[in-house]
């Protein structure tokens, strides 16, 4: 085992100081730094979105948060830490959900929010290039009269209110998946090039919009899930992707979970090219989600005698062809000797087709409303989804914390067309005897099926300690060598992914 100690990667660091905010003064103007310690004495309730995580669950202590608006002054802030070891949390929209985007102790924050213009986009190659911090749904608007649309999309996309709006420099450094990976493949293969700037202040310019590129190693991978580790991610260029000439979406209800794989299997064998998602929600899930007010529910006769649900949308080219494919699906699946459906609801305008996505959208609110959620975001043979929601449920049973003034609920959703399931415990409070009968237990587990510890989300301040259930001891080595060559004195998010 590792030791769980986030802290002790700060031993070594300083924290910041008068003298350190005289000098970023003289980089940024007055209104791009938030600072307990400036003579005019921020309150520290300032500080507080930015100090807590989305899910209340980590918390920092930092004094300082500093927005640049350019990627030369992120360079000038990031090389005077580097020489005062001053520990850097770079933070985008801070809806991470394993705690790396907020300090583990008084790290400087370096908000990327400042930074959000979209440098160009060629309407021909599809290439976009943005700054880091513009917020992922800004991205998809500015797309829609170019008729194309960001190969990316998420719960988290949003700019409701400033904690549920991730930005494009936060979902290359967490690599997030989101709802359309299926069609749309990883970040790893859709971003194209990559501006850093590395620990020492170097900036390394990336920003290739080429799409075949053999010269040699591809550093850019290496910042693709980093977590903000290796440096700070100012431009991203990405492709983005023809906008689909028509979509449809159709909730599916399951008598039981034993029907999602073959239903999956018939989905793509029938919808092939057109298929774009196929979001898996257990009943108990669907329940949260409604009692949350997420999206609208179905009509009861719809949800009876359901064990789980099934999210399916078509992309594609022509609208007669789509739903033709579509509604033979469904037709398909209805009429077979054993349905593997007991109903499916069928989105038949723009309006419904939202509110269908707002219900899987929302599931993640829906958890957070309902309790503390212990997260488990794991990737794991998609016929092991449930038994790892019952065992899990059975663990807690078997130590007396099934209850609800301990755990309420044990979810299971996810993204089956990519392996993902998000395991999702909910409770009244965080406490150590839920954690302790949780740790290793699930690490365990998804390790007996070769799984994956974090599939989507990362590994922040969460899972430092549970890297071994899914790296060797030679990966762990060669990450520690990679990062203490990237960034020597350890300024680059301490405490974060590497135990
Ligand atoms: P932050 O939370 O601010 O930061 C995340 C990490 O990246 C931190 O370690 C931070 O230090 C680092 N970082 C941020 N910006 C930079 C930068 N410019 N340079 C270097 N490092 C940086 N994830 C999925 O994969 N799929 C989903 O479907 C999904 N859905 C979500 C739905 C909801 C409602 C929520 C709250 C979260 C969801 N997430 C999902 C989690 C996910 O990781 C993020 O939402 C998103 O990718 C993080 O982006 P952000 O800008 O908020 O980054
Ligand atoms: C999702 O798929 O909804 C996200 O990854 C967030 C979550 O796990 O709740
Ligand atoms: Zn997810």
């Amino acid at each position: 085992r590792w030791s769980h100690s986030p802290a002790a990667a700060l031993s070594g660091l300083n924290a910041v100081t008068e003298e350190d905010l005289a000098h970023f003064s003289k980089i940024l103007p007055s209104s791009a730094i938030i600072s307990t310690l400036s003579p005019s004495a921020t309150p520290s309730s300032e500080l507080e979105p930015f100090n807590n995580d989305w899910m209340n669950k980590y918390h920092g202590k930092s004094t300082t948060v500093l927005k640049p608006r350019t990627t030369q002054e992120v360079s000038e802030i990031v090389k005077w830490c580097n020489q005062r070891r001053i520990g850097i949390v770079p933070q985008g929209g801070n809806t991470g959900l394993v705690g790396g985007s907020v300090p583990v102790r008084d790290e400087l924050i370096l908000s990327l929010a400042n930074m959000s213009k979209i440098r160009s986009f060629d309407d021909v190659s599809g290439i976009l290039v943005a700054d880091a911090g513009c917020i992922l749904q800004s991205l998809s608007d500015f797309l829609v009269p170019h008729n194309h649309i960001v190969p990316l999309d998420l719960g988290a996309k949003g700019r409701q209110h400033f904690n549920n709006s991730c930005q494009i420099g936060g979902n290359v450094s967490t690599n997030a998946g989101g709802l359309r990976l299926l069609r749309y493949g990883s970040l790893h293969g859709t971003v194209l090039g990559l501006e850093v700037v590395l620990p020492d202040g170097t900036i390394l310019d990336q920003l290739t919009s080429l799409r075949k590129d053999n010269t040699g190693y591809d550093l850019k991978q290496l910042f693709i899930g980093a977590e903000g580790t290796l440096g700070v991610v100012t431009g991203v260029s990405i492709l983005a992707a023809p906008a689909p000439q028509a979509s449809n979406n159709v909730m599916l209800a399951l008598p039981k979970f034993e029907n999602v794989l073959p239903l999956f299997k018939e989905t793509k064998r029938q919808l092939s090219e057109i298929l774009s998602a196929f979001e898996f929600m257990d009943r108990t899930v669907y329940d949260l989600a409604v009692k949350h007010g997420q999206g609208r529910a179905l009509d009861p006769a719809d949800v009876e005698g359901a064990e789980c649900f099934v999210l399916v949308e078509t992309s594609g080219g022509k609208r007669e062809h789509d739903e033709e494919k579509l509604n033979s699906l469904l037709e398909s699946l209805m009429e077979a000797d054993e349905p593997l459906i007991n109903t499916g609801v069928l989105a038949t305008s723009p309006a419904q087709f939202s509110a269908l996505w707002a219900i899987r959208e929302g599931l993640t609110e829906a958890v957070s409303k309902e309790g503390k959620a212990y997260k488990y975001d794991i990737s794991v043979p998609l016929h092991k989804f449930k038994e790892v929601v019952d065992k899990t449920r059975e663990q807690l049973r078997q130590k007396g914390l099934l209850h609800d003034d301990a755990v309420r609920h044990v979810v299971g959703y996810g993204h089956v067309g990519d392996g993902n399931l998000h395991l999702n415990v909910v409770a009244a409070a965080y406490t150590p005897e839920i954690e302790a009968a949780l740790e290793p237990f699930v690490y365990e587990l998804v390790a007996s099926y070769k799984g994956s510890i974090s599939a989507e989300h990362g590994i922040g301040v969460m899972k430092t300690h549970a890297l071994q259930y899914s790296k060797s001891p030679t990966s762990i080595e060669w990450m520690k060598r990679i990062k203490a060559l990237f960034d020597p004195n350890g300024i680059m998010n301490p405490g974060k992914v590497l135990p």
